[in-house]
């Protein structure tokens, strides 16, 4: 009898955990096969941000993050409306983001990528908070220095630009090099980013060109060189790098950059810069995400 009562209350847990299963099997998934076959394909956006604070605000807003790294790089890797976005936090200078760029690209074959965070203004008309997109951005340390013999001392003013994408011949001797190579901005990324300059209240929001190289420079007549010559609007130490890697591989790139600092018009620097930046790329991204679906 009691031997028949434990048999019976077995089969009856049986049924209820099979029953149980077919139930949560029928109402789990709230995306069709179909849905989530094409979210798996959809090539993700990447945002790119130097530094833990040029970063992580807008990784915090991503939905379903998973964390993954490779070497010092930090990739979250999530949805922003049902759309997959990467955010990259790279580390600071030209090398972690073109290493970053390389491997983000190998690894998850983005659509796009954004690259941003502050920097330093050359042009005086622009206030800490404002905001440049990279409608060019331009490698502002491959220089060419004039050619002076020993004791002759170093002139910086007289260096000329050079490109290293002219040729795969020797850069120092070829004369197409001395010039200034400029990676465009996408023009469909632009568009984006135009489309919703009046959510951004913190400064203005312009077109311009980013100048990067791993240096932070404060001489201002050093500044205004670099603004004349190389028609820059702000300098920093990344989009460049990113620029040349996105192009290598024939991806959309655009830069966008806050000022946190000035020089040529005393604009103290401010971290806070950060932070209002990447709410603005935020709406960027769900704008290029709702124009690629056709909204
Ligand atoms: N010069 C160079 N880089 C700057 N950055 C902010 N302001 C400047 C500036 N005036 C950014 C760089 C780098 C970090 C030092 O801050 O892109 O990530």
């Amino acid at each position: 009898m009691k031997n028949n009562m434990v048999k019976k209350f077995i089969s009856i847990s049986m049924i209820a955990v099979l029953l149980l299963s077919v139930f949560a099997g029928c109402s789990s998934p709230s995306q069709s096969a179909a849905e989530k076959v094409e979210v798996e394909t959809q090539r993700p956006i990447m945002v790119q941000g130097p530094m833990p604070i040029e970063a992580e605000k807008f990784a915090q807003r991503l939905e379903n993050v998973k964390e993954e790294t490779s070497g010092t790089f930090v990739f979250y890797i999530g949805t922003l409306d049902d759309y997959p976005v990467i955010v990259a936090k790279t580390g600071k200078g030209m090398e972690n983001t073109a290493a970053a760029t390389a491997v983000a690209i190998e690894r998850y074959n983005p659509i796009a990528i954004i690259n941003q965070g502050t920097s330093g203004g050359h042009d005086p008309d622009l206030n800490v908070f404002d905001i440049v997109l990279g409608e060019r951005t331009t490698n502002l340390g491959s220089l060419k220095t004039a050619d002076k013999d020993e004791n002759q001392g170093i002139d910086p003013t007289v260096w000329i630009p050079m490109d290293l994408m002219a040729s795969e011949g020797s850069a120092g001797e070829d004369p197409n090099a001395e010039k200034i190579r400029y990676y465009e901005g996408d023009k469909d990324l632009l568009a984006a980013a135009n489309a919703v300059i009046d959510t951004y209240t913190e400064g203005k929001i312009v077109q311009g060109t980013i100048g990067s190289a791993d240096v932070w420079n404060n001489e201002v007549d050093r500044i205004k060189w670099f603004h004349t010559k190389f028609g820059t609007s702000v300098e920093e130490m990344e989009g460049a790098a990113a620029a040349q890697i996105a192009g290598a591989y024939d991806i959309a790139f655009l830069g966008i950059r806050v000022l946190s600092n000035n020089k040529t018009n005393g604009g103290k620097y401010n971290p806070e810069t950060a932070t209002a930046n990447q709410e603005y790329v935020y709406e960027v991204v769900k704008k290029y995400i709702s124009t690629m679906q056709g909204e």
